[in-house]
Parts: C-alpha cells; sequence; structure tokens
C-alpha cells in the first residue's frame, strides 16, 4: 500500500478544487497492475517562507496562482529541481515561453501564425541609460507603412498575453495610432487578424487528452462554450488536436488551452500559452464534468505509474522535423503528432483508464446527479452573478448539467 498527496496550489477558486476533492474522494484507493493498492489525499497548498533543502509533501502539484504570485512560483521551481515533484506545466517554460516566444517555436515549426511584428515601447523604459540608447540605436520607423504592409484588420496586443488585457481590433489608422499611444511601456504585437473566420475553437487540453469546444468570443462569459459536437469536420478536428498537443508536448505543458481560429480548411492557431487556463463550472458548463474527470485521471496516472516530469525540452527533435524540404505541412504535423502522443504516453494511458479506472465515469455521473454537486453549483452561481441572476442561472446551470448527466447515461448503457 502507498499514499500519494496532491497539492493544489489556489487562487481564488473554490468550484473545480472542491470537485476535484470530492471526486478523489469518492474514487477511493486505485489497484495498479502489480496490486499495490493506492491512496489518495489531496491537500491545499499554502505559502509560507521554505528552506531550499526542504522536501515537500506532495507527490503532485496542480498549480493556478504561479502565473502571478512570485512566492509560490519560485517553490514550484525548488522543487522541480530538487525533488521532482510532478506539475502539469513547467514553470520554467511558461515563464520564459510567454506568448511571444510560443509563436516564434510555433512559426518555426511550420504552423500558420498569422503575420505578427513586434513593435518598439511607445514609452521609454523607465531607465537612466534609455536616452543615450535610443538616440544612438532607435531608428525611427513610419507605423502605417508597417500596418499596411501588414494589411488591415489588425489586432493590437501585449506579447506576453492575457485575459484579453490590452488587447485593440485595429481597422484603420485612426485606430492604430489610438492604441499605440496608449499602449505606454506595454511592449505590443501588431498581428494580422484572421478576419471573417468561421469557427472559433477553444481546446482544452489535459494530460493526454483534449476537448474542442466552439466558443464564441462576443458572447457574455456563461454563453461562450455551446454545447455542440461535431462542429468541425474530421480532418480539422484532428488538426486542431495535433496543433494542441504539439503546443503542449514542445513546452511541457500538460493543462493549458489553445485559441485556434477556423477558416475554410485553415486552421490558424492565435494564443496558446494559457498557465492557468479557465475551467469555472460558470464557463465550461456542460464540459466540466469532462475537466475534473481528466484532472483526476492524468493526475491518478501520474503518480501511479511513476511518470517522471520532464522539465527539459526536445526543441532540436522537432526543429529537424520543421526544417525539412521534402515534408508538407501535413506531415510535418502528423510527424509531430507522434511526438506528442510518444510524450504523452497516449496508449499506455488510455490502456490505464481502462483497466485500473473503470469505475470512475460512475463515480462522476452519481456525483453530478447528486446533492453535493448541486449544492457547489448553487454556491457556486452565488459568488459568480449578482443576486438578481441567481434564480435564473441556478436553473441554467441545473439545465446545462442535467443535459450532460443524460448524455453521459445513454454513453455508458
Ligand atoms: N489574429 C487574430 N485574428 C482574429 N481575432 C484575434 C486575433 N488575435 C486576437 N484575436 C481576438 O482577441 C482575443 C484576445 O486575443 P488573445 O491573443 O487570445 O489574447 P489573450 O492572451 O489576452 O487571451 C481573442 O480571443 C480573439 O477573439
Ligand atoms: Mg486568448
Amino acid at each position: 500500500m502507498t499514499t500519494h498527496v496532491l497539492g493544489l496550489l489556489l487562487g481564488t477558486e473554490e468550484d473545480w478544487p472542491a470537485a476535484f476533492e470530492s471526486i478523489v474522494r469518492r474514487l477511493g484507493p486505485v489497484t495498479d497492475g502489480s496490486d499495490t493498492v493506492h491512496h489518495y489525499d489531496v491537500e491545499r497548498v499554502t505559502v509560507e517562507p521554505f528552506n531550499l533543502r526542504q522536501k515537500p509533501r506532495y507527490d503532485l502539484v496542480i498549480d493556478r496562482l504561479a502565473y502571478w504570485y512570485y512566492h509560490p512560483r519560485e517553490w514550484l521551481k525548488k522543487a522541480a529541481l530538487m525533488d521532482d515533484l510532478y506539475l502539469l506545466n513547467s514553470p520554467f517554460t511558461f515563464q520564459s515561453m510567454e506568448k511571444h516566444a510560443a509563436y516564434c517555436a510555433m512559426m518555426r515549426l511550420g504552423l500558420k501564425v498569422p503575420e505578427t511584428v513586434l513593435v518598439p515601447y511607445k514609452n521609454p523604459p523607465d531607465h537612466a541609460k534609455y536616452a543615450f540608447t535610443a538616440q544612438r540605436y532607435n531608428r525611427p520607423f513610419d507605423l502605417d507603412a508597417l500596418a499596411e504592409s501588414i494589411g488591415y484588420p489588425i489586432f493590437m496586443k501585449p506579447y506576453d498575453g492575457g485575459a484579453w488585457v490590452g488587447v485593440t481590433h485595429i481597422r484603420n489608422r485612426e485606430e492604430l495610432h489610438k492604441a499605440y499611444d496608449e499602449s505606454g511601456q506595454r511592449l505590443m504585437h501588431l498581428q494580422k487578424a484572421v478576419a471573417g473566420y468561421d469557427v472559433f475553437a477553444r481546446s482544452l487540453s489535459i494530460g493526454a487528452e483534449t476537448m474542442v469546444l466552439k466558443f464564441d468570443p462576443d458572447q457574455p462569459m456563461h454563453a461562450r462554450y455551446s454545447v455542440t459536437h461535431d462542429f468541425l469536420d474530421a480532418g480539422v478536428g484532428d488538426e486542431v488536436v495535433t496543433i494542441s498537443r504539439l503546443v503542449n508536448a514542445f513546452f511541457r505543458w500538460e493543462f493549458n488551452s489553445c485559441e485556434t481560429l477556423i477558416k475554410g480548411d485553415e486552421v490558424y492557431p492565435i494564443d496558446y500559452a494559457n498557465a492557468c487556463p479557465d475551467v469555472a463550472i460558470t464557463s465550461l458548463h456542460y464540459y466540466f464534468p469532462w475537466a475534473i474527470k481528466a484532472l483526476v485521471k492524468w493526475s491518478v496516472f501520474c503518480t501511479v505509474t511513476g511518470r517522471r516530469a520532464r522539465y527539459d525540452l526536445d526543441t532540436r527533435r522537432y526543429f529537424d522535423i520543421a526544417d525539412r524540404d521534402d515534408l508538407g505541412y501535413t506531415e510535418k504535423l502528423s510527424s509531430y503528432r507522434q511526438f506528442a502522443d510518444d510524450y504523452f504516453e497516449a496508449e499506455r494511458y488510455a490502456d490505464f483508464c481502462a483497466s485500473r479506472l473503470a469505475n470512475i465515469d460512475d463515480v462522476v455521473l452519481e456525483w453530478v446527479a447528486g446533492q453535493d454537486f448541486d449544492r457547489l453549483l448553487i454556491d457556486t452561481v452565488r459568488t459568480t452573478f449578482p443576486a438578481h441572476e441567481h434564480d435564473h442561472f441556478i436553473a441554467h446551470y441545473r439545465g446545462l448539467l442535467a443535459a450532460w448527466a443524460s448524455d453521459e447515461r445513454a454513453r455508458l448503457g
């Protein structure tokens, strides 16, 4: 018998952590292929002084905090470097490979990232040496000519991205100058807009699983994901999954979302470095049970099998494929997909879930259909929406989750 402690490093969220804790508790111990019984505890990680040589008590940590809170971020790095702590996302690449570097890497691999230009700061950084350096080395540039060479419409957005902050849709010169003037000390990309796209697909990946969701950025939060299956044809759907897994395998991310815009048969990735992807019940609704189940399954798989976290990268291996002139886009993608499937041990994971976690579908279904879940739903609505909307949204989400439960019952037979 062995016990694993799963740590949750949290910010303000209450919904999915409570769900995760409930499912792990209800799942009970997991027996591996050699009859060892694995027990699980889930604990919330606290922030406190730590000695760099002190061993953490966790086997695996799911982090939702370190992208803005630097003390726990440095604790994660220490635990990754010193203690082999299993982290779903590498804290090293998430700090260094923000949106800009992720664009660069995926362009090099041949993905259809829209034309993107990094412009110098509108207002200089606060630095004593700036005036001298700028006078000597900053070349004046023609913003209008630059924009025209990209072609309107354009998006201006921060090079490191996140939560739509500072993102502007630009249709003409006037909007261009206004946005640039307002960018101040933020470093900005100009990116060609994928205008008139057919579908906005947001795919959420958790370990070896990916859910591709139809997304509408113009809707309010609760209505951005629609409940629809097969909204992409099989080939395009597979391409979206491949791109998501490729990004994740390449950077060592296992809990990440990827945004792609689809126009005709072309898939354009625009945003795929999201260290803390949205998994709120109020936005995922119908897909929330899938997300929690995938998080539990992947955490159990990694700890039972002793999967080692890989914080080193295989950059060269991918570039060797990218640089080959004899391979086209589709062939390159299929090579990357193979690397990614190997990295995520896709086959072994599927076998593991079938043989060792055969009861989890029933556990989750029973939980979602029961009182505990309903209470969580009510509490979440109450903390998310104003009082006069509570009844409306409780009914709304109950309806969506009941639809999930009914589909799930049918699927399980
Ligand atoms: N090149 C683009 N073409 C079309 N829409 C875009 C493009 N870039 C960004 N957008 C729109 O702006 C939103 C925010 O941009 P994104 O790159 O996702 O920034 P963030 O990292 O803040 O989420 C996207 O969800 C999308 O609706
Ligand atoms: Mg985005």
